[in-house]
């Protein structure tokens, strides 16, 4: 079996899923369960015995290894994080904690039950770690995208602790010999996005009628992915990635997030009018600009196209369309991730 953290957010839940969906194979999923994670998303496999939801957090060595001997698994896949820039500027302690010091005390767990596997289950372990493209900090909007031989210069705290547990994987590899893939993806979007995010708060501040915030021109470009792409891609690195290495992953997909709000937009007019006739897109109202926003993300998923044959299956246009639709036959899903908690965050971040 494998073992993924963060397995009740956004992508790992999706992982999840996707994975259920396809093989037999069964899956733990340890998470602490933070606003962030959602049992909701989980609903389809709670009767499924081939899923174990455990409650903890990647810090607690204890129940880490507690797990780890009770159900053997052959590889961990490391989705659990502090994942919002809004948040790490807030309060960037919670990032450091869980992104630098949760993960060097989930590389140590794993590096003990590793080192105690028999050498055929030693060399065929893998720890996948799932990181970002905003390690690399910004680009110009000529330079090329980000190859894996990009420097790291990450920009918000959000950033600088992903980029922290990078390395510190890194690190497990070349001095421990632990058998890690890092794998850095730009932007993803799809089902079960918690609506602090770009897109799913622009679907839901539109069916709402509020306003649709965009932080300074909205000339900001993100390379957008959809999150079962990053999933396959995911998966594709687990069974042929070699050992130390890291994949770059991206759609090929670079938009400002004025494009991307006016396409949302757009499908919104069509899906559901609004009752006063006018475009969503009078909704859009430019706020104040994030402190140290990265102008640019580029990726270049050329290696991962080259070494193991993954590209993305979703055009922009197809999978932004799924997920407006998504969105639009979920009401329930939506109405229960958008809790008191997630008001108070709302009123504090955008209230003035
Ligand atoms: P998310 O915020 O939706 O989910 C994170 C999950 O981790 C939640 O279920 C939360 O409860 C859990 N968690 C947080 N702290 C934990 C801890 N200490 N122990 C156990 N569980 C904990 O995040 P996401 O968008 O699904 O991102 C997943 C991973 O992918 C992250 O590592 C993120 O850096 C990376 N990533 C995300 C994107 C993106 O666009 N969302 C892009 C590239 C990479
Ligand atoms: P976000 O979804 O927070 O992802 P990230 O910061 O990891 O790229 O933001 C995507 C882009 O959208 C980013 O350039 C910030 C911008 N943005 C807005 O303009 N308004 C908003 O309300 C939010 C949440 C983001």
């Amino acid at each position: 079996m494998i073992l993924v953290t963060g397995g009740a957010g956004f992508i790992g839940a999706n992982f999840v899923l996707d994975w259920l969906s396809i093989y037999e194979e069964p899956i733990v999923n340890l998470d602490k369960l933070t606003y962030a994670g959602n049992l909701d998303t989980l609903a389809d496999i709670r009767n499924d015995a081939r899923h174990v939801f455990m409650h903890g957090d990647i810090a607690d060595r204890e129940t880490v290894a507690a797990l780890l001997e009770k159900y053997q698994p052959r590889a961990i896949i490391n989705f659990a994080a502090e994942t919002h820039v809004d948040r790490s500027i807030h309060g960037p302690e919670v990032f450091i904690k869980t992104n630098i010091v949760g993960i060097f005390n989930l590389l140590e767990s794993t590096l003990s039950y590793w080192k105690a596997l028999p050498p055929e289950r030693q060399a065929a372990f893998r720890f996948l770690h799932v990181s970002t493209d905003e390690v690399y900090g910004t680009l110009s909007p000529t330079a090329e995208p980000f190859t894996e031989a990009s420097p790291y210069e990450p920009n918000s705290p959000y950033a600088a602790s992903k980029a922290s547990s990078d390395h510190l994987v890194r690190a497990w590899h070349c001095t421990y010999g632990l058998p890690t893939l890092i794998t850095n993806c730009s932007n993803n979007y799809g089902p079960y996005h918690f609506p602090e995010k770009l897109i799913p708060l622009t679907i839901l501040n539109a069916l709402a009628e509020k306003p649709i915030p965009i932080y300074g021109d909205g000339k900001q470009v993100r390379d957008w992915l959809f999150v079962k792409d990053h999933c396959a891609a995911i998966r594709r690195v687990l069974e042929g990635g070699k050992a130390g290495e890291g994949y770059n992953v991206g759609g090929w997909n670079e938009k400002t997030n004025l494009d991307v709000v006016n396409i949302i937009c757009k499908l919104l007019d069509e899906a559901r009018p609004r009752p006063n006739g006018d475009s969503y897109s009078r909704l859009i109202e430019f706020v104040s600009d994030r402190p140290g926003h990265d102008r640019r993300y580029a990726i270049d998923a050329g290696k991962l196209e080259r070494e193991l044959g993954w590209r993305p299956a979703e055009s922009f246009e197809t999978g932004i369309k799924k997920t407006v639709e998504w969105y639009l036959s979920h009401q329930g899903w939506v109405d229960n991730v958008t809790s008191g908690a997630y008001h108070e965050w709302v009123s504090q971040h955008y209230g003035s």
